[in-house]
Parts: structure tokens; C-alpha cells; sequence
């Protein structure tokens, strides 16, 4: 699917914004706060769903009670999605639905000035990355996750409660370990995945011979539904004094290696930012490889932070897929 243009009322500073895409690499130029990563999210809104910075609430424009986006695609086809400050439509093919359907999402590769920080972040962050990636991967991903992720707010609430039994907690248990189990499972795997090419990759732009590794950090191993159930139940005691839930995969963490040392703390910022480089090339593979759709690339003011070795790597990897870029500035632009 390529993006033909996008027009946008209302969404942040923009009162009215209109972007006619080309087929192969657009440039969106402008000094800052002028509304460039706007219209990436508005972009990411009408392929994933959500954006990946706010709720709706934030987007509206100030002073003003709805958006609306609308991105028409080579093809002739045409959705737009607005918000009114309290409901989102999406509106696809004259039908109006809630969620954007799963046939109209469309991968994106989102590439961030903080996503170069990923390997010195926090594991919350970190965990946030690669649950965005995965669902990428996988729809059933985002669904497990978001039925964990709720039994867990649930959990919690109850175990602020100073009269809570271990019973009360036996149905939240049951979700959580049977989409825990799940997430876990789906999570090792893809690093398995991944980690089958991210030395190759990053050789192939660091031009030299470390070797990268992702390790999947979890307290997860080997676990089925049942195992998982019961280290939730022998927990009640330690999760009701602190309360919050203290197992599970909601505190698992990536770490990454270089020559088999940690790279927080060791890898230089260039190491640092060849291996995200790697990392994103991957992503973009391996979601062609499930989902057999090329990606669409979203490059949120990136080549200020690069050098010019990897800027051409990320131009020349990217070049046959529908790539969109911010920048302040053309200089460190190679187009
Ligand atoms: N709901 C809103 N209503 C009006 N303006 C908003 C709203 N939310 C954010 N803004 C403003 O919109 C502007 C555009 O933000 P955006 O992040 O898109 O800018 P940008 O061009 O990417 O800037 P930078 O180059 O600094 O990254 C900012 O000045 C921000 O303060
Ligand atoms: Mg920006």
C-alpha cells in the first residue's frame, strides 16, 4: 500500500495540513515545533490504529473540539479517522468502526531520535519498543498483550486493598499466567529471530567483525499456564505487602551485547547507534517475511543524529520501500 497524500484538520498546531506523498521518498522540512513529527503521527494513526506518543485528548488541537486525518493511497482508496474529544471513528470503505480493522493496518517501521538511546533506556522502555515491534510481527501479539496488561491493573488494584484474600485474586491469576505464557513464548521466539541476523547485519554496516547479541531477560524460563499460575499464587503474600505484582512478563528486559559484554555502559555511541540501525533493518525484513507487505518507513528526524557512513546505509536499505522523512534541516539530508 502506498500512501498518495494526507490531509489533516485540527490534529496538533496544524488547522489545515496537506501532504501529497511520492511513491518512493518524501521529505517534510521544517524548523522545530513546527508540526513534522505531527504528521508521522497522523501517518501512524490511519496504518497501526493509535498513536505512538498520546492519547487522543492530547492531539486535538488546542481551542478546538475534534480532528480528522485523511490519507488516500495510490490505489484510490481512502480512510480517514477522526476523534471528538471523546469517541475515534474510523471510517473505511463507507463503514464506520471504533478500531481501525485488522485488514486496513499496515507496517510501519517508526524510527525516533530517542529510539538511538534504546540500549541505555529504562526496561520499561525498552519493553515498550519491542511490544511495539512485535505486534508489528503479529496481530495476536498486541491482543495477548492488551488482555495481560489489563488483568494486570486489575490484579494491582486489588492488592491495594488491605483485606484481600488469596481467592479474590484466582481469576486475574488465570488471565495473566494464560497471556503471560503467551507473550513469553512469542517474545523468545522473535529474539531468536532476530539475533539470527543482527551479527551479520551489523557487520554489514559497522564494516568490521563484533558480533551483537539481543538476550531476552526474564524470570520466564521453561513455564507452562500451570507452573506460571502457581508462582502468581506463591507470590500473594510478597505481591499484597508491596502491592503490585511482583512475577511475571510485565518485568521481563532486552539487553544487548557486544563482543559479549554488555553494551549499556561499554559500546560507544556510534557502536550503539550501527546496532538500532541493525535492529531496524531486521524489523523491516522480518515483517516482510510474515506479514509479505514491504513496510512502510517513517524517519522522524534521524540523519541529524547520524553520520554520513549511516545515513547512506539507512537510504540505500530502505530504497525500494515508501520511505517518509522529517528534517530540520537539508544539509544532513542525502537526497
Ligand atoms: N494539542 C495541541 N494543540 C496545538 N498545538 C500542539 C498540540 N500538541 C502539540 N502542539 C504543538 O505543536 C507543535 C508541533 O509539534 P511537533 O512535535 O510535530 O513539531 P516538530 O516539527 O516535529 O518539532 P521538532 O523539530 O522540535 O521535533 C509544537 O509546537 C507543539 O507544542
Ligand atoms: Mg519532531
Amino acid at each position: 500500500m502506498i500512501i498518495k497524500s494526507i490531509k489533516l484538520i485540527n490534529f496538533r498546531n496544524h488547522s489545515t495540513y496537506q501532504l501529497e506523498c511520492k511513491e518512493e521518498t518524501s521529505l517534510i522540512l521544517g524548523e522545530n515545533g513546527c508540526g513534522k513529527t505531527s504528521v508521522l503521527e497522523a501517518i501512524y494513526i490511519l496504518t497501526r490504529g493509535k498513536s505512538f506518543r498520546a492519547p487522543d485528548r492530547d492531539i486535538i488541537k488546542n481551542g478546538t473540539d475534534y480532528y480528522r486525518i485523511e490519507l488516500e493511497y495510490m490505489n484510490g482508496e481512502k480512510n480517514i479517522a477522526t476523534y471528538d474529544g471523546t469517541t475515534k471513528t474510523f471510517h473505511i470503505l463507507d463503514k464506520k468502526t471504533k478500531r481501525l480493522p485488522k485488514n486496513q493496518k499496515y507496517p510501519v517501521i517508526l524510527f525516533l531520535p530517542s529510539d538511538l538511546n534504546l540500549i541505555t533506556h529504562s526496561p520499561g522502555r525498552r519493553r515498550e519498543y519491542f511490544d511495539r515491534v512485535f505486534s508489528e510481527f503479529n496481530e495476536t501479539y498486541s491482543t495477548s498483550l492488551s488482555k495481560y496488561n489489563k488483568a494486570l491493573k486489575q490484579r494491582n488494584e486489588l492488592l491495594k486493598n488491605d483485606f484481600l484474600t488469596k481467592d479474590a485474586l484466582f481469576s486475574w491469576n488465570l488471565i495473566l499466567s494464560k497471556y503471560g505464557v503467551d507473550l513469553f513464548r512469542k517474545r523468545q521466539s522473535y529474539i531468536k529471530e532476530i539475533n539470527q541476523k543482527l551479527t551479520t547485519t551489523y557487520q554489514s554496516i559497522a564494516k568490521n567483525q563484533d558480533i551483537i547479541e539481543l538476550k531476552y531477560k526474564t524470570d520466564i524460563i521453561n513455564l507452562n499456564e500451570e507452573k506460571y499460575l502457581k508462582q502468581l499464587e506463591e507470590s500473594f503474600q510478597k505481591d499484597s505487602y508491596l502491592g503490585h505484582t511482583t512475577f511475571g512478563v510485565h518485568r521481563d528486559d532486552y539487553i544487548f551485547k557486544l563482543n559479549h559484554k554488555i553494551a549499556d555502559g561499554s559500546a560507544s555511541r556510534g557502536e550503539c547507534r550501527s546496532i538500532i540501525l541493525a535492529l531496524k533493518f531486521i524489523e523491516a525484513d522480518l515483517i516482510y517475511q510474515k506479514t509479505h507487505q514491504k513496510p512502510l518507513i517513517l524517519l522522524d528526524d534521524v540523519f541529524s543524529e547520524l553520520d554520513e557512513t549511516r545515513r547512506r546505509c539507512l537510504i540505500d536499505n530502505f530504497k525500494n520501500h515508501q520511505v517518509i522523512i522529517t528534517s530540520v534541516e537539508m544539509r544532513n539530508t542525502p537526497l
